[in-house]
């Protein structure tokens, strides 16, 4: 099943692991919807055709739920009802750390083999260098970066670019390095106000004419990226400013050729990690090796930043 948040990248995580079933000979069936279709026995059987065409295709075939039944003991309960009735003994889960979190729930208290695959364009999961998706994810956004660059610089505006990632900073971080934003905003380092209208007045001082200050969405700096905005005209009136929210876009959108490898690679680790009778685990990248984490570490353990990328940002926002 794919579950949670979209991520390009999904399809081919799903091609990849029911091509591994059938390379092994076993049976495969797709679940629709995440958890909230397993409840309603959305399933269906698939073999190595029911993939095809479709590595390069963004979003996911299988559709995916953010399903609040599945958080109640008789959601899993009916879920587990149908995973027997359909004779499936292990379930591989491609998602972000919500959707792991119940499949980490539902293993326990079934007795049930679990693996997950990370997809997710936030890339906020431990134990894995990078989430299907990110990549992807990284190279919308910097590519609509470069475009508001061209009005900003037209206008010598200053432009708030709101990124995806409620409680990671990863794509704001890189996408704004990649785009070479003045300023970057993230959950992970509060950069307080005073700080940001004094880098900004800086900036203007050294003769930058225009400006782009990219946001996380959980970034805490102010209320949220308008009154952000508002606050630094209201203090530095020499700017003008505009916002502008990516959103979903972010989302969407063929997978890159890292996305589509590194999910062709997670799908097989997955399937031969089953096979091999292993549970409760989340494959995941390290130094360009494929390993598998204890699920339980990658919910709990935070994904934390690379230092020396932040060091980067602040050493080219001189
Ligand atoms: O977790 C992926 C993500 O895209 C986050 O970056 C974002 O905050 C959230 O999902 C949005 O979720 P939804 O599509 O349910 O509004």
């Amino acid at each position: 099943m794919t579950s949670g948040g979209d991520s390009p990248g999904m399809n081919a995580a799903l091609r990849a692991v029911v091509r591994t079933v059938a390379y092994y000979r076993l049976d495969c069936a797709g679940i629709y919807r995440g958890y909230q279709g397993l409840i309603e026995g959305d399933i269906v059987k698939m073999d190595a055709r029911s993939v095809h065409h479709i590595i390069q295709k963004g979003g996911t075939i299988l559709k995916t739920a953010r399903s609040n039944e599945f958080r109640t003991i008789e959601g899993r309960k009916k879920a587990h009802e149908n995973l027997v009735e359909e004779k499936i003994d292990a379930l591989i889960v491609i998602g972000g750390d919500g959707s792991f979190t119940g499949g980490m729930i539902f293993s326990k208290e079934f007795n049930f083999p679990v693996i997950g695959i990370p997809g997710t364009i936030d890339n906020d999961i431990f134990g894995t260098d990078f989430t299907i998706g990110y990549d992807t994810a990284l190279n919308t956004a910097v590519d609509v970066i470069d475009k508001i660059r061209d009005t900003a610089s037209s206008h010598n505006r200053l432009f708030f670019v709101e990124v995806m990632g409620r409680h990671a900073g990863f794509i704001a971080l890189n996408a704004g390095i990649g785009a070479g934003a003045e300023e970057i905003l993230i959950p992970e380092e509060d950069m307080g106000l005073d700080r940001l209208l004094n880098s900004l007045e800086k900036s203007r001082r050294s003769g930058k004419t225009s400006s782009i200050v990219v946001v996380a969405e959980g970034d805490k700096t102010g209320e949220n990226v308008f009154e952000l905005a508002k606050y630094v005209e209201d203090n530095l009136p020499q700017y003008e400013a505009r916002v502008s929210i990516l959103g979903h876009m972010q989302r969407g959108g063929s997978p890159s050729c890292f996305d589509r490898v590194l999910a062709s690679r997670m799908g097989v680790k997955a399937v031969e990690l089953l096979i091999d009778g292993k549970s409760n685990l989340m494959v995941g990248i390290q130094n360009n090796q494929m390993v598998a984490i204890d699920l339980e570490k990658a919910i709990k353990e935070n994904h934390s930043m690379n230092k020396e990328i932040l060091r980067i940002a602040e050493i080219m926002s001189v």
